[in-house]
């Protein structure tokens, strides 16, 4: 993509991003109903849907060729990767929005032809704004944030974990590996929003972030931050994310990378997983 023109789509966005944090902010104790998809857990509000209505008009008023790739359903049915596409998550987090009216975001990868060139991940309640380009490293708000070349060993690093991995009865990966992973890490954190955990990777705060079933919104933004800071991400077993299906993901330092998947990540067959 030429330069002038990424540039000029990176500040909309960036724009945009802060404009609807910043509704989200003012609003964020007014009344709200609640509902909920696929399971009683599984929550949406009005909230998240005004938010992506309005990147979606922004979006289909600006660049009318780019297509939208959302999760609440303004967007676009996409077959391929064809084209720039606005992977956008609302609200990243929504039981936190919800419950502690903090620790969610707003996340947007964009990518041309399947490759991605700007990811913005907008913390809302800290106003605090990460953003990449890709080959210009990554920033939080106007700080640059250093590379990943640290070789951290895994008995000093923190993973962000969701610990229903380590029950038997969980669907996506065999419960012994997790516990011997937990018991060799330093500690495990779990935020509740993934493009929190992408950002707080790509920060260096966290070591790693593994989780069993994020949907191409929740990693489009954060992949994007971690590789331009020297990070890798993959799914759990190591093969490349595919943005157009649900999928297991590790984005880690690079030296704890292999370490994680190959000693401790056994996933179930594919088909126990929901
Ligand atoms: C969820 C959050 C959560 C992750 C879930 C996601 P949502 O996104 O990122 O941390 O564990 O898999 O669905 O529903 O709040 O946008
Ligand atoms: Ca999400
Ligand atoms: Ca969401």
């Amino acid at each position: 993509m030429d330069n002038q023109l990424r540039n000029e789509i990176y500040d909309q966005a960036a724009s945009w991003i802060l404009e609807a944090g910043e509704y989200i902010r003012e609003n964020i104790d007014a009344p709200r109903s609640i509902e909920t998809k696929s399971n009683p857990n599984d929550l949406v509000t009005e909230m998240d849907q005004r938010t992506e209505q309005f990147f979606a008009d922004k979006i289909k008023t600006t660049y009318p060729e780019h297509y939208l790739l959302g999760e609440e359903g303004f967007g676009d049915e996409l077959e391929n990767l064809d084209g720039t596409i606005w992977i956008v998550d609302p609200i990243d987090g929504t039981m936190n929005f919800v419950h502690q009216k903090r620790n969610f975001a707003i996340s947007i990868g964009i990518y041309v032809d399947g490759i991605g060139e700007i990811g913005l991940i907008y913390n809302v309640m800290e106003d605090t704004l990460y953003s990449a380009k890709r080959g210009e490293g990554a920033y939080k708000n106007d700080v640059k944030l250093p590379s990943l070349n640290q070789q951290r060993p895994l008995n000093q690093s923190i993973l962000a974990l969701n610990t229903t991995w380590m029950l038997p009865e969980n669907p996506h990966i065999e419960h012994q590996g997790v516990h011997e992973l937990v018991k060799t890490l330093r500690s495990t954190r779990t935020y509740g929003s993934a493009a929190l955990e992408f950002a707080f990777v790509a920060e260096g705060i966290l070591d790693g972030y593994l989780t069993m079933t994020l949907m191409p919104w929740d990693f489009a933004g954060g992949a994007i931050l971690v590789h331009e800071v020297g990070g890798l991400v993959t799914q759990a077993n190591k093969e490349p994310l595919n943005l157009l299906e649900k999928s297991t993901v590790l984005a880690s330092r690079t030296n704890i990378h292999n370490e994680i998947a190959d000693e401790y990540v056994n996933l179930k067959a594919k088909s126990d997983r929901s």
